[in-house]
């Protein structure tokens, strides 16, 4: 049988609050082998944050680009933590899982070149990382500029032009969201030499119903019941 990853969506957001590295944390007690986290440029900084306005997971307000990077630093993302840098957490993940960049925030064509010239750094292991993103121009990019670094195409609609352009960017793995995930899909996306990791998967029937259909991983917020699952069924 395939193998299939099990993958903490923002680390382990059900369970701890998202992007922080409380989050990521546990999801490595867990045992996962992947942990995905958003990415985004402010004012040349790496910092490890999903939406442009910082009221739905923090104490602050507004938009990320209206504060300086000490003062977003400063702020309670959750539990007392902190928002995180991408060197923090590629260091708390060390080896022991696998790392999911998506691509998030304003500038997301500087994000690739900065990370694209970061990963092209001997103390990074270029094959750990995926780089993920919906934005085809920004994924095109890297394509260009490292056709070595895997690309993960993420895609919630129109399934048959987004694997075509994966195909086109010789994409590592297709990353399509439960809602249009299909049997042909999953077949079409391995006939093109991609891993299919489906978003976001939580409950029971989702689960198997993604591993009947032979994908390779889910990603999920709670990464213990996948485990659990897969344990079980083993
Ligand atoms: O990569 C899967 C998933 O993380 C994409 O959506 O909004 O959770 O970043 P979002
Ligand atoms: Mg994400």
């Amino acid at each position: 049988m395939r193998r299939f990853d099990v993958i903490g969506h923002r680390g382990a957001m059900g369970l701890e609050p998202e992007n922080t590295l409380r989050s990521f944390r546990k999801a490595l007690e867990f045992g996962v082998d992947g942990v995905e986290f958003d990415v985004q440029n402010i004012h040349g900084e790496l910092l490890i944050f999903h939406d442009e306005t910082l009221d739905r997971t923090t104490d602050g307000k507004g938009s990320l680009l209206d504060h300086s990077v000490e003062y977003l630093r400063s702020l309670d993302a959750g539990q007392g933590e902190p928002i995180p840098t991408l060197a923090e957490v590629v260091e708390l993940i060390g080896d022991r899982a696998f790392i999911n960049i998506e691509l998030k925030g304003f500038d997301t064509a500087s994000l690739v070149v900065k990370l694209v010239h970061l990963l092209d750094k001997k103390r990074f292991k270029k094959e750990q990382f995926i780089i993920s993103s919906y934005l085809f121009s920004e994924l095109y990019l890297i394509h260009e500029l490292d056709p070595e670094i895997k690309i993960g195409v993420i895609a919630d609609e129109h399934p048959v032009i987004a694997l075509d352009f994966a195909d086109e960017v010789d994409a590592y793995s297709f990353h399509p969201s439960y809602s249009i995930l299909d049997k042909d899909l999953v077949q079409d996306a391995h006939d093109a030499g991609m891993k299919v990791y489906v978003h976001t998967v939580n409950d029971l029937e989702k689960i198997q119903q993604s591993q009947a259909m032979d994908v390779d991983g889910v990603f999920t917020d709670y990464p213990d019941r996948v485990i659990e699952f897969l344990n079980q069924s083993a």
